[in-house]
This record gives structure tokens, sequence and C-alpha cells, in this order.
């Protein structure tokens, strides 16, 4: 039985379905907060408060775990830099509170969600294991001090960190469904879909088209991640950490040009500032999880990419 802590949220719901259709049991624990409970198509969902040390471990010993997958977080830069408390104590004291449930209820394995922002600007992509954390904004840093938390602790973890998070099943039963959006690929479409204008923050990058550069990774391809890596502790295997991209990078005006091939339609846009802190080019070096999991990104077009988004938007 597998314990999928955030498992109502975006990226948690579809890895919770992979891993059900891996053939593992799983029950999903997630305070809805951002989360929907019709997300978890089903599954056992406890609704808790990831605080909540002793809901966890009863949680944890009422459904015998063999391992958790950690996805529960606040994950927004721009309200980390507001409400920098919130993130400390959902983030890293949940994590904390999630480790000490697991260690009372004898629970030793553990996938998490880290994130590429634990890097801040690199001084040189494609970004590596090793390439040193400096994050930039709170978010950052208290996913960094998740990773510390682990670390120091007993249990044997598969750390990922993601780079930017994408698309939705190909069956459009699951998508994006965050508010407020703040991800580049969603608001183009919705911009597209509503005839909104969509802002492009700084188009005199460094970069061979002047926006900025990301590395769009799909969703899709983040779950089958998870499955590998908690299939690799399961079998009594050493936990690792690794990043989750796809090794290429796209532009803004890439992503809007895909997004106007796949609505249809003429999405409009205006050039605003540079939001601060925005690194000109971020994407990773994957090979680590393809030597260690045999895992590969399989959606690397990004045409395939936003296409799997639109059909999945909502109103
Ligand atoms: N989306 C990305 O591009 C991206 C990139 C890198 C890392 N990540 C990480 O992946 C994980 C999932 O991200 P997402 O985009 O699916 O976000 P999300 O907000 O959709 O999912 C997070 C889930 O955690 C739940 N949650 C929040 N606070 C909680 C609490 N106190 N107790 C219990 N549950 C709580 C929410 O209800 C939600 O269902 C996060 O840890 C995030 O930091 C995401």
């Amino acid at each position: 039985m597998l314990l999928v802590t955030g498992g109502a949220g975006y990226i948690g719901s579809h890895a919770t379905r992979a891993l059900a259709a891996a053939g593992h049991d799983v029950v999903v624990y997630d305070d809805l907060s951002e989360g929907f409970s019709d997300a978890v198509l089903g599954k056992p969902l406890v609704v808790g408060d990831i605080l909540d040390t002793e809901k966890l471990q009863k949680t944890l010993k009422d459904h015998a775990v063999d391992a958790v997958l950690h996805f529960a977080a606040r994950c927004y830069v721009g309200e980390s830099m507001q409400k920098p408390d919130l993130y400390w104590r959902v983030n890293r004291d949940g994590t904390r509170s999630l480790l000490k449930a697991m260690a009372g209820a004898g629970v030793g394995k553990l996938v998490f969600s880290s994130t590429c922002a634990v890097y801040g600007v690199p001084d040189s992509v494609p970004m590596h294991e090793d390439t040193p954390h400096r994050p930039l904004s709170v978010y950052g840093e208290t996913k960094a001090a998740m990773e510390g938390e682990i670390a120091d602790s007993d249990v044997e973890a598969v750390v990922f960190r993601y780079f930017n998070a994408a698309g939705a099943s190909s069956d459009a039963v699951l998508g994006e469904r965050h508010d407020p959006e703040t991800h580049l690929i969603p608001l183009a479409l919705m911009a597209a879909r509503d005839g909104a204008t969509l802002t492009i923050n700084g188009d005199d990058y460094p970069t061979p088209d002047g926006t900025c550069v990301r590395d769009y990774i799909h969703v899709m391809d983040l779950a089958d991640a998870h499955v590998a890596g908690v299939q690799r502790l399961l079998a009594g295997n050493s936990g690792l950490t690794a990043n989750l991209g796809s090794g290429r990078g796209y532009s803004v005006l890439e992503i809007v040009e895909a997004v106007r091939r796949v609505t249809g339609r003429p999405l409009a846009t205006q050039v605003g500032p540079r939001r601060p802190g925005d690194p000109p080019a971020l994407y990773a070096r994957a090979e680590r999880a393809e030597s260690e999991l045999g895992w590969r990104p399989q959606f690397t077009d990004i045409q395939v990419i936003v296409e799997h988004a639109w059909r999945a938007l909502r109103d």
C-alpha cells in the first residue's frame, strides 16, 4: 500500500492514477486546500493536514503503508514571498511532521517532490544534480530545507527535482486546476480561449528570441517517474536524487506559437517588464533518471504537451 500526500492536486493526482494502473494500492492524504476530491478518481481519500502527525501516523498504520510519495506543499513562488511563514510551516514543518509519523509507524521509504527552484540562477545550463543550491524564493528555500530534513532522517528517499510540469492526462480526465494559475501554458491557453491578451514578461533576455527558455516536462512523464522511483525503493534499492526534465528548453514565444497552432485562435500578446529574479534559461541534465531508473520522457514534443493541456482545460 502506498500513501500519496497531495494526491488530490495536479501532479499528485496523475501520479496516483499511474501508480494504481501499475498495480499498486493507493491511499491519498490531502487537506483539499488546493486539491479536488474528484481528482483521486475513486481511490481512498483521507482529508487531513500534513501538520497533523497523529492523523498521518494513524493513516499509515490503518492502511499498512509500505512507502510514501510526498507531493503536499504550498507551491506558488509569488505567494511564498508574501506569506513566508505559511510556506515554512506547511512545507518544512509539514515534512518534519510526515517524517515523524513515518518513524512512528515504521515506514522507511519516501519519494519526494522537489523542484529546480532549489538551484536558483545557475552559473551554467543545463543544470545537473550537483549544481549548487541558491534558491531565489522562499518557496525554493523551503523545498531545499525539505530535502535537508529528509537527508537528515532515517528514511530511504528518492528525491525528484521537477522542472516545469505541464500538460494533462491524454484522455483529458485529469488536468491542471491551479487557482490562481501562474504557469505559462495554461495562462496562454486561457487567454486564447477567452480572447484575452497574454503578457510576456520581458523580451530582451540573452536567448535566441529574447524570451525566457524553460524545460517543460509532461505530467504523465512525471507520474511514470514516480512509479519507477517507488518501485526502486520497494525492491530494496537505495535512494537517489534526480532531475526530472526533458533536457530541452522552449522559449515563451515558442509556447505562444504552439498555443496558436493547437487552439487555432489568434492569441494576442503584449510585452511587459521582466519579472525580478527570472533567469534567462533553465533546463535540466536529466541523464541520471534514465541511467538509474530507466526513465525517459515520452512526451517531449511541445505541441503534444499543449494539445493535452488544451483538451483538459476547464471553464
Ligand atoms: N507544478 C510544478 O511545475 C512543480 C514543479 C516542481 C515541483 N513541484 C512540486 O510538486 C508538488 C505538487 O505540485 P502541484 O503543482 O501538483 O501542486 P498542487 O497545489 O496542485 O498540489 C498540492 C496538493 O497538496 C495539498 N496540500 C497543500 N497543503 C496541504 C497540507 N497542509 N496538508 C495536506 N495537503 C496539503 C493541496 O490540497 C494539493 O492537493 C509540490 O510539492 C510542488 O512543490 C511542482
